[in-house]
Formats: structure tokens, C-alpha cells, sequence
């Protein structure tokens, strides 16, 4: 037998509006990436928001209940990120409607983007495809395991000089000009870079984020010179919150991330729709490869 109503009331009457999102109030938004349990400060909403395009969902009060990104990189490719939907309206369509605004203001570019597994069958539905999976590695950074670093091979801190040079080895391994974010990274980011033979041959960024620290970009043609440059990050960071993205499921990179404390915490996969996305790439050929996402929204 069902119980009496006291009272009762309609749910999900919400009328949405898209605005652009850079006229929506910086605290609102956090509070929507704050809903969904996403770990981004203020600063990281508000450096995402110089950086990138978007749209805001808001109901009749201004409460901003949804929210849809893109970074272009040059004029062919971008990324997609910061898709979210207020828990009270996820399933009832909003995130495809996102999706369609979104796709008309970005126009004909290849896309990537870094699918939770609530967001998996949204793009399916949208013709993404799954390319990849990516290793969310964090936790406190314990000191690092002693590593001889690469014959031959000498690191320095990176200094923006050093712009120009990472920013060929960075479009190699990401297959897309991400200059202008390495630029913007580069003031607020302290960076490695190797040096072989008069060249950079791998760098690493490490920023303060979310609940802490992350590591990324990272580029590098093999693991050795990976880990040379990541791991004085991981030294001076040790007892202090660390994250590190990586497609590396195995192998002597994904191992010492577990030694230094970057367990596996959850895992997302890169989708690419147009072209392939990331480039395939192996660390047998030594081409540089992408080690360490910048984020997931960055790619
Ligand atoms: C992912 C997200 C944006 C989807 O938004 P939404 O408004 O619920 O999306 P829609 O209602 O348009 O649903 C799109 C599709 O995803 C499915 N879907 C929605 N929520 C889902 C969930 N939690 N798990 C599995 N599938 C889900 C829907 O059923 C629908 O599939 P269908 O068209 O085959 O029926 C929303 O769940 C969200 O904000 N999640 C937390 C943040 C997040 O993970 N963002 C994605 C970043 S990549």
C-alpha cells in the first residue's frame, strides 16, 4: 500500500539558458566542478577560463547548473573538457544539448578529450572515439627511488628561452601547436628539461592543482628520460599531494611512479573524433611522446 502524501512538489521544471562562460561568476562554476566531486580551485577554473571557450547553463534564479569547454591549438584541432551537468539534471538530456552548442561554436576541428566513464556512452553517441586509457596516478609523494640519469645527459630547470624548443618536441608527441598553453603554463609552472647532445630531448612542468601538486606536461622519447625529468619534481614535492596523468599502464615509467607514492586512482580514456588522438606512438622509436598529460581537460 503506498503512504499518504503530506505534500508533494514537481522536480525537474528547470528552464536552462546558455550564456558564454566567460560572463558567468568564477565561484559558481567552482561550485558546479565542486558538485561533482572534481578537485579544481578557484585559480585552476579561473586559468582554464583565459585559456579556453565555453558555455554555462543556468536556470531562472542564475543558479549554473551546467557547464562545456573547448582549447583550441592552432586552427585544426582542440580539446573539449569541463563537461559537466548538476547532479539534479544528469540523465535528462542536458549534456547532449551542451554537446550540440558546443560543436557549433568549435566548427570544423579535430577533437580530444578525456571521457570519465559517466561521460563514456554521452560521446559514443556523439561519434567520439575511445583511443586510449589514461593512469590518474596521485597521492602523497614519497622521496623518489635513486635513478643514474641517461648517458650523456645533463637537466636543468627550464627557462622561457627554452619556449620555442619544447614547444616542437611538445607538438611531435601531442600532434597539435599547444605553444600558447606552454607559454601561459611556463609562468606559473616550475619546469625540467634534459639536455643530450646541445638539444632538449624531454621536459616536465609541475603546478600547483587542485588538492596539490601535478606533474605535466611531460614529454619525453623513452622512459629513462622521463623519469630524469620528473623525478626532481618528486623530490621536492615529497610529503606533499602529487598527480601525474599518464597513458603508461606498465613499464619502468609506471613503475616508479608507484615508488614514489602516485598510486593509480582512477582511470579515464582519451577519445579523439576527425583525426586520431593522441598520435600512436612507442617508446621504441624514441620519437617524443607524451609521459604526462597537462590535464585531463588540456589533454
Ligand atoms: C557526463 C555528464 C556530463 C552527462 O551529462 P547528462 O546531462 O547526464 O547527459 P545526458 O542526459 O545528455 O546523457 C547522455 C547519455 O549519457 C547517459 N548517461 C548520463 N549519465 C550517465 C551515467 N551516470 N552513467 C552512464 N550513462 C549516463 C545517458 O543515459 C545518455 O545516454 P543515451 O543517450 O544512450 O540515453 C554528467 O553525468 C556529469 O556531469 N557527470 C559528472 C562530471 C563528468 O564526469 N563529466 C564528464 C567529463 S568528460
Amino acid at each position: 500500500m503506498t503512504s499518504p502524501a503530506i505534500d508533494s512538489m514537481q522536480l525537474n521544471s528547470f528552464t536552462l539558458r546558455l550564456s558564454d562562460i566567460s560572463s558567468v561568476d568564477l565561484e559558481k562554476l567552482h561550485a558546479l566542478s565542486m558538485s561533482v566531486g572534481w578537485p579544481h580551485r578557484s585559480e585552476d577554473w579561473q586559468f582554464l577560463l583565459e585559456i579556453g571557450k565555453g558555455i554555462a547553463a543556468l536556470d531562472d534564479i542564475d543558479r549554473v547548473l551546467g557547464s562545456a569547454m573547448w582549447f583550441p591549438y592552432g586552427d585544426d584541432f582542440a580539446t573539449v573538457g569541463m563537461v559537466i551537468t548538476s547532479p539534479r539534471l544528469q540523465a535528462n538530456g542536458a549534456g547532449q544539448w551542451f554537446m550540440e552548442h558546443l560543436f557549433r561554436k568549435i566548427g570544423d576541428r579535430d577533437l580530444g578529450l578525456s571521457a570519465t566513464r559517466a561521460a563514456r556512452r554521452l560521446y559514443l553517441s556523439l561519434d567520439f572515439k575511445a583511443e586510449a586509457t589514461v593512469y590518474q596516478c596521485q597521492g602523497e609523494a614519497l622521496e623518489p627511488p635513486v635513478v643514474a640519469l641517461p648517458a650523456e645527459s645533463v637537466f636543468r630547470p627550464i627557462q622561457l628561452s627554452d619556449l620555442a624548443e619544447i614547444a616542437v618536441l611538445d607538438r611531435e608527441a601531442f600532434g597539435a601547436d599547444r605553444s600558447v598553453l606552454l607559454g601561459r603554463l611556463l609562468s606559473q609552472a616550475k619546469g625540467i628539461v634534459l639536455i643530450r647532445g646541445g638539444q632538449i630531448s624531454a621536459f616536465s612542468l609541475c603546478r600547483r592543482f587542485g588538492r596539490g601538486y601535478v606533474i605535466g606536461p611531460v614529454v619525453a622519447p623513452c622512459d629513462a628520460d622521463a623519469i630524469a625529468v620528473v623525478r626532481p619534481h618528486v623530490a621536492e614535492q615529497a610529503g606533499s599531494f602529487l598527480r601525474l596523468d599518464t597513458r603508461e599502464k606498465s613499464g619502468a615509467f609506471a613503475e616508479f611512479l608507484a615508488r614514489s607514492g602516485l598510486f593509480v586512482f582512477d582511470t579515464v580514456t582519451s577519445m579523439s573524433s576527425g583525426r586520431h588522438w593522441p598520435p600512436a606512438s612507442d617508446s621504441k622509436d624514441l620519437n617524443p611522446r607524451i609521459y604526462g598529460l597537462a590535464s585531463h581537460t588540456l589533454g
